[in-house]
């Protein structure tokens, strides 16, 4: 086998004799790496990242499973898309991780990889750049944190925040003990420990057979965590070995049942944008519809917050995704191959669940079908996604007049205004918060019910956007309106009073207004001016597909040629 890596450092010519020196440079003799599988390990750790704080010390524990194996490791540390700290939002910069992420394994000399994150955007950013640089490839997610803890009851990341913050809001809640809680929310290293965008998309990134078998609801602070990290980096130096690359894991398959696992999981409605461009870098075709037939047939069956009651290390302790999937067994494609070298069914060989009221049986599922719905109708011709499972049942029919806000900080001036005309009926439609508009499309989906509102007892209300929601929000949120309002999109046509109907069992999403009446104020909609003119923002701008699209930028999801850096 010819390494990659060895057009680098093999032969006796100049080139050669100057990396080799360079190596001598960094302490390596050539007979500690010469014949080695190089495996590059990319670490989205940084000092401003709370969920990825253990991934600097991780990152030793792959680098000892590579030295076991006979691999050469390499940390990289690449782009860590904080999404507690990152504005307007790290969506605006998942797809520049990506593109870091392929650059870095194409032009240096790397035979395979390690991908280290989890927060949110870093799972599809590093599947993305892996998927297009096309080469071994095997994902550590970076685990769950511990639950959070407030006067002995246990507390949800994100999704108690919000609770709280609405009781506050409510006047149910002290100030004391909002400060109190604040202490306990986020124990440990670690992702959020609902299912939120985190969890659901490392689950995806096991369906898919990236990780290694039950590695991604490990807790981040467990041995187990420490254990698995080598595991991986052992099997990395393995894969280059056996000429396994992610292209082989990757396929329509693979992400069929990756939305199966979503879907069961009751997991993140961000998954329908990142599934959809992780499978177009692989030219995989995947769309929302495909999201909302398997819906209809996969129950939900973890019972994880916000959907359900528990939390990650729960779920893990209950048998996690092997557990989940070895209830689903039936329905999944099992002869693919995996990062183990073995089938995704060999891989669940003798998954169990331990635990029936965290991970539900088939016949007493949390909810009967999956919990996502594609809503499409003259507000959302290409298509809106909602999160019912999450939401109050009552709303999912529902027709009320629109109160309309254009862009965030309309919302932000005039949503607790005495003078506002709103009920719990009304409808709440953001304009302005999608790919472009928002701009990157930022997690202000779960739109705020007015103060005056919360203190009358409503707890949910029916809410539109073409923004995204954080996976661990909740409530009646329609969200990923396309075209979004800042392209055109008839979201921008809505006015105050308009009805506006939501009805998830016949997927519509419709607001009550003439063809002609729209066509009429389509005429008098004049563009905005763009978001950005130069820099990283008008690339991000010029080049960014709608939601249903996956938001990725064209170039990169599309195929051509893209030639070895020593071939030129
Ligand atoms: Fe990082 Fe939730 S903020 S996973």
């Amino acid at each position: 086998m010819r390494l990659r890596s060895s057009e680098w450092f093999d032969g006796e010519g100049l080139r050669a004799y100057s990396h080799n020196a360079r190596l001598r440079q960094l302490g390596v003799n050539r007979d500690e790496h010469l014949g080695k599988p190089v495996i590059a390990i990319l670490n989205t750790w940084s000092g401003i990242n709370p969920c990825h704080m253990h991934l600097r010390e991780r990152a030793q524990q792959v680098e000892r499973g590579v030295w076991q194996a006979g691999g050469f490791p390499l940390e990289f540390p690449v782009s860590t898309l904080s999404e507690t700290f990152q504005k307007p939002t790290p969506m605006l910069y998942r797809n520049l991780l990506s593109m870091e992420v392929e650059e870095i394994l194409r032009s240096y000399p790397v035979d395979g990889c390690v991908l280290m994150g989890g927060c949110d955007k870093t799972t599809p950013a590093l599947v993305m750049g892996a998927a297009s640089a096309g080469l071994p490839a095997v994902f550590v997610p970076a685990g769950p944190m511990l639950p959070g803890n407030w006067r002995g009851r246990a507390l949800a990341s994100g999704t108690d925040m919000w609770r709280f913050w609405d009781e506050k809001r409510a006047g149910t809640l002290s100030s004391g003990d909002w400060a109190e809680i604040q202490e306990g929310l986020a124990r440990s290293p670690g992702t959020c420990m609902t299912m939120g965008t985190a969890s659901t998309m490392t689950a995806a990134a096991e369906a898919l057979g990236l990780t290694l078998p039950g590695a991604s609801s490990i807790p981040a602070v467990d041995s187990a965590h420490h254990r698995m990290a080598a595991a991986a980096g052992a099997r990395a130096v393995e894969m280059v070995r056996e000429g396994l690359t992610i292209g082989d894991v990757l396929s329509r398959e693979a992400y069929e049942d990756a939305v199966r696992t979503v879907l069961a999981l009751g997991g993140s409605t961000n998954s329908c944008i990142h599934l959809v461009a992780m499978a177009g870098r692989s030219q995989i075709p995947l769309s929302l519809d495909d999201f909302d037939r398997l819906s209809r047939e996969v129950p939900v069956l973890a019972s994880v917050q916000p959907a359900g009651e528990h939390l990650m290390e729960d779920f893990h302790h209950a048998g996690g995704v092997r557990g989940l999937l070895s209830r689903l067994r039936g329905s999944l494609h099992l002869d693919r191959v995996t990062v183990t070298g073995r089938t995704f069914g060999e891989d669940l060989d003798g998954a169990r669940v331990h635990d029936p009221a965290v991970i539900r049986p088939l016949d007493d599922p949390l909810s009967p079908e999956g919990g996502l719905a594609v809503l499409r109708g003259n507000l959302a011709p290409d298509g809106a996604v909602i999160k019912y499972v999450a939401a109050d049942p009552a709303l999912w029919r529902h027709t009320g007049p629109a109160v309309v806000f254009h862009g965030y900080r309309d919302l932000q001036a005039r949503i607790d205004s005495p003078s506002l005309e709103i009920t719990g009926d009304s409808v709440i439609v953001l304009a302005g918060g999608g790919p472009r508009g928002g701009p990157g499309m930022p997690e202000y989906g779960m739109l705020p019910i007015p103060d005056r509102l919360l203190r009358e007892g409503v707890r949910d209300m029916v809410r539109v956007s073409d923004a995204r929601m954080s996976g661990t929000s909740y409530g009646a949120c329609v969200l990923h309106v396309a075209p979004e309002a800042h392209v055109g999109g008839p979201l921008a046509l809505v006015r105050d009073g308009d009805l506006v109907t939501l009805d998830v069992a016949a997927r519509v999403l419709r607001v009550e207004v003439s063809d002609e009446e729209m066509a009429r104020r389509r005429a008098a909609w004049a563009p905005p001016p763009p978001k950005f003119e130069r820099g990283y923002g008008a690339l991000y701008s010029e080049h960014i597909t709608q939601a249903d699209k996956g938001c990725d930028f064209e170039f990169l999801s599309r195929p051509g040629r893209n030639p070895e850096p020593n071939a030129h």
